[in-house]
């Protein structure tokens, strides 16, 4: 299972859950199991709900044949829903390593790399609607425009934008190679690696709407987490821990915290670390996925 998905700041996230061996924790990211593993070991008496919307995680869930885990096909936006339905209501903690498994990148097939043509795809749910295909095709200029700007950070998007419209009017662009080939004069010289992971990013972050279910998932936890639970987000680009560490220190995603009449903060959530977490150059020498990792943990109050 480690060839699967390596675990980033594995020690970390289990510190920051701080465990309870009874109590109820939800891995909203299951992928290869690897951080829910190490939470069933500390578990005694407890349980773990593990969430992927990947029907390839679920593989990973049912070779672990543990009773005390319970695998949710399904997205972690639909959480609180799912976890009322099995009666779980209010939980000890929850562990979120968000973005994309190792697996889903390595799998050429599914559209996620750089490194190998394949069909446009990136769903991260095989059974969702949208691919980075439709996107790629059937998105207007500026949508193009804004989602590599926002999503991808790429200083030429308005040329990007410009450049796939043009492209796809000779003919639709169906691949990975298509894509590049479109892209290929706007690449900076000697940085086109980059140029297209940020490509590939924005598109991903689109097809999957990304941040949006990461907002509904946020939006969520304070009325899931039982006082004192613990709230552990590992996130990979810098849109990402906007978000999370907005939600934590205000209790929102953009503003200023509001007071209360007496001029104390109304936020749910407390952070645990001020920083937020980053793995050693040891562990990225080990697992060069961890290089961009930040973790940040915050308590309900
Ligand atoms: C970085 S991997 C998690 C790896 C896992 N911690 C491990 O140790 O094996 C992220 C996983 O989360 C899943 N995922 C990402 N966004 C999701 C979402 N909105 N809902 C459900 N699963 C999601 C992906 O399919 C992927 O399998």
């Amino acid at each position: 299972m480690t060839q699967y998905h390596e675990p980033v700041l594995l020690q970390a996230c289990i510190d920051g859950l701080n465990l309870q061996p009874g109590g109820t924790y939800v891995d909203i990211t299951f992928g290869g199991g690897g951080h829910s593993r190490e939470i069933l070991n500390q578990l005694d008496g407890g349980k773990l709900f593990g969430f992927d919307q990947d029907v390839d995680a679920r593989a990973n869930a049912q070779a672990l044949a543990d009773p005390r885990l319970t695998f949710v096909a399904s997205n972690f936006r639909n959480i609180k829903r799912y976890l009322r339905l099995y009666k779980a209501e209010k939980v000890d903690g929850i562990l979120a390593d968000l973005g994309i498994s190792s697996h889903q990148i390595d799998t050429p097939e599914r559209g996620f790399s750089t490194r190998f043509d394949a069909d446009l795809d990136m769903r991260m749910n095989q059974n969702a609607d949208r691919t980075a295909r439709q996107v790629v095709n059937e998105y207007s200029e500026p949508e193009l425009h804004r989602i590599l700007g926002m999503y991808g950070e790429i200083t030429n998007a308005r040329t990007a934008a410009a450049a796939l419209v043009s492209a796809r009017s000779n003919r639709p662009l169906k691949t990975v190679n298509d894509l590049k080939a479109a892209l290929q004069r706007y690449a900076p010289r000697g940085k086109e690696n980059k140029y297209f992971a940020q490509v590939f990013q924005a598109l991903r972050i689109e097809v999957n709407e990304e941040l949006q279910a990461l907002e509904e998932f946020l939006e969520q936890v304070p009325d899931i987490l039982k006082p004192g639970g613990r709230l552990v987000v590992m996130s990979y680009h810098s849109l990402e821990d906007r978000l999370v560490k907005n939600f934590i220190n205000k209790g929102k995603f953009q503003g200023e915290v509001e007071k209360d009449l007496f001029g104390n903060d109304i936020k749910p959530l407390q952070a645990v670390t001020r920083k937020p977490i980053e793995a050693t150059p040891d562990e990225i020498a080990r697992n060069p996925r961890a290089r961009s990792a930040k973790l940040r943990i915050a308590e309900k109050i």
